[in-house]
């Protein structure tokens, strides 16, 4: 692999050594870089698997990101794209105004430290407003990315029994309008603990308002803009954010204040190398993990300013993304491999009719990044000028956990390699019973220490928690990625270990998509698994056994099935191809076989199964493999 040395910032090896030798010290002395109302007793309470950072101090997530910036106030926080090309600047100062505001707001509902608030907005400035405000007052927001389904987010509101839900009226999409508001309605019918429904007027297309809902203009039209920001304990619920696991039902992932804010105060600093001048462009939505993570808290928490743009990367046409950089003069650029193989193949004379000159560094987070993308990437769009972080971590972790650091350091980047762990971090790649494997040998990427960023826990289930991050290895974290390490010491971050598919970046569990085509009332049996994919990286195959005796015809049922999936999860879920087979591979502990389904899917031959999990026998498996390949068979005659 060619190595393109390309670090941008100073050289401090001071940074790592003290790390290396002390952790706790160094993430105190990070944490000295936020404003604290009253610092801690204790840096850090490992009570393993649980983590308290900096305990006894308070701080403010809402005050951190924009009271301390009003000596600048007139800076632009938001550069806000709509999709339809409509524009607005919100300055720190109008920022801080419409937080307060909306804190005010949220006050006068009832809404008190510790009550959760759904959001489920398109990606418009009230999003990032509402999060800032619960924060102002330690409310805990949980953001629902807005093309979840109506049954998806009632699950989700269930969990943490919201007493509030902000949504809008419509959100722009592809130039269509998703009617949010109604997802809302059905998703809330059953909740009398949902007190209010807050309705931004985004689209102004025609609503039923009940005598819950209030609207979002008319509660800010005559509210006090000063509110005070709560004194918070360090260990304070920010947010819940739901995430796919290998469990059926998605998890709230917790996270912490005084650790978060640490964290990703000190990542985004060192990955993105962040000068006052800069303009930073993410392109996740706020309703995943980096979007929490990398355009509301990180960029915030440094002053910056920073794009934020509503609608398809693709819309109207595949130049958006580049149209935008021009406009605003982007200097840092954070998106998805994804994003990119789809650029990619609208080939390189789009990019090259823009003036791309302006940016410095590129990023790319969320899946494995293919080296074949990233020369594209550090091409065409960096000119061979910008480095490329690819950046490893999780919704889970917080914050970046493996990512080159230009505002750190200058070391070679490798394409295809996440380079080496952030500072004050120990991460190892280990074999099946967690013993260190030597350099280039695929194995489990973990964890050893607590680290800032780490969440606090899976709301209100602490065991589940413990079992699924924590049973794997002894006082280790379990990711669920494969990775291995080079000679240098880079790590290569290979998938998910475990039953967790991405498709396009976004995490979908196998038993929760199972779940919901078993539910179907003529399915007896599913699973699901990923097969590769050029565009989003992987896709989805179904297998479905139906119940005895149902005869209904398979396209109907295919329609059918891919309707439930669309309204119980929502359209990420969508499988590229569903197989009625008579029969699973299994074990013969009942463990499915998903790398044979993996085979089968991807017509491949079925290659070495002598190796396969769980002992069954070679030619138990050779026969449901056969018989699976007729049914299949008999499917396409
Ligand atoms: O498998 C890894 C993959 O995304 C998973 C985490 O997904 P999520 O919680 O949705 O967070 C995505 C945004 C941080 C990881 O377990 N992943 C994330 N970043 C990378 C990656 N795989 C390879 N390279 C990356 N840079």
């Amino acid at each position: 692999m060619s190595e393109i040395n390309l670090g941008l910032g100073n050289n401090d090896i001071v940074t790592r050594k003290e790390a290396e030798s002390d952790f706790i010290a160094f993430w105190e002395k990070q944490a000295k870089n936020l404003s604290w109302f009253s610092t801690w007793k204790k840096p850090l309470d490992w009570n393993p698997p649980f983590a308290k950072w900096f305990v006894g101090g308070t701080i403010n997530a809402s005050y951190n990101t924009l009271d301390i910036h009003q000596n600048k106030a007139n800076k632009p926080a938001i550069l806000w794209e709509g999709e339809n090309g409509e524009s607005k600047i919100l300055t720190y100062k109008d920022m801080w105004t419409q937080v307060q505001k909306f804190a005010n707001v949220l006050k006068s509902l009832g809404v008190q430290k510790g009550d959760r608030i759904t959001i489920y907005l398109p990606m418009i400035p009230e999003l990032p407003i509402s999060m800032l405000a619960c924060a102002r007052i330690g409310a805990i927001h949980t953001v629902i990315f807005s093309g979840f389904s109506a049954a998806a987010i009632k699950d989700r509101i269930c969990d943490s029994k919201s007493k509030i839900v902000i949504t809008a009226d419509g959100g722009y999409r592809r130039g269509n309008i998703i009617k949010l508001k109604e997802v809302i309605d059905e998703a809330t019918k059953d909740f009398d603990f949902v007190q209010n429904v807050i309705v931004i007027e985004r689209t102004k297309n025609k609503i039923i308002l009940s005598s819950k809902d209030m609207l979002w203009n008319e509660l800010m039209n005559d509210i006090s803009d000063t509110c005070i920001a709560e004194k918070l304990d360090s260990t304070h619920p920010l947010y819940i954010l739901y995430t796919s696991g290998t469990t059926g039902k998605p998890k709230g992932v917790l996270h912490g204040t005084g650790g978060y804010l640490t964290h990703l105060y000190s990542t985004f600093k060192w990955a993105f190398d962040i000068k006052d001048s800069d303009i930073f462009f993410c392109t996740a939505d706020i309703g995943w993990v980096t979007g929490h993570s990398y355009m509301v808290y990180g960029p915030l928490l440094h002053g910056a300013t920073e794009v934020m743009y509503e609608g398809a990367p693709d819309f109207p046409d595949a130049s958006r993304m580049w149209e935008i950089i021009q406009k605003y003069k982007v200097t840092i650029f954070y998106t998805t491999p994804t994003a990119l193989r789809m650029f990619m193949k609208f080939g390189d004379e789009l990019p090259n009719s823009f003036d791309l000159s302006t940016l410095r560094l590129l990023g790319s987070v969320g899946e494995p990044i293919n080296p074949e993308v990233w020369k594209w990437y550090f091409k065409i769009i960096g000119k061979e000028k910008c480095p490329i972080i690819d950046t490893w971590w999780q919704t889970e972790t917080g914050g970046m956990m493996i990512s080159a650091l230009p505002g750190l350091e200058t070391i070679p980047l490798k394409p295809g390699s996440g380079t080496r762990s952030i500072p004050g971090l120990d991460i190892s790649v280990v074999d099946e019973v967690g013993n260190d494997i030597p350099p280039n040998t695929k194995g489990y990427l973990v964890i050893k220490n607590p680290w800032p960023g780490m969440l606090l826990t899976l709301w209100g289930d602490d065991a589940k928690y413990r079992d699924v991050y924590w049973s794997k290895y002894k006082n280790c974290y379990y990711p669920g990625d494969y990775a291995l390490r080079d000679i240098d010491g880079y790590f290569w971050l290979l998938g998910r270990a475990d039953d967790v598919l991405k498709v396009s970046g976004h995490r979908i569990g196998t038993a929760e998509l199972e779940s919901c085509i078993v539910s179907h009332h003529n399915v007896a049996e599913s699973a699901v698994c990923g097969i590769p994919d050029e565009l989003k990286g992987e896709v989805i195959i179904a297998f479905v056994v139906l119940k005895q005796n149902v005869t209904k015809d398979t396209l109907i049922l295919e329609k059918e099935l891919l309707i439930k999936i669309r309204n119980d999860i929502g359209a990420i879920a969508t499988p590229k191809q569903i197989y009625f087979v008579a029969k699973l591979p299994k074990t013969r502990s009942g463990k499915i076989m998903r790398r044979l389904l993996k085979s089968i899917a991807n017509n491949e031959t079925i290659g070495d199964i002598s190796t396969l999990e769980d002992g069954a026998a070679v030619s138990e498996i050779q026969s449901v493999f056969e018989e699976l390949q007729k049914s299949i068979q008999k499917k396409s005659d």
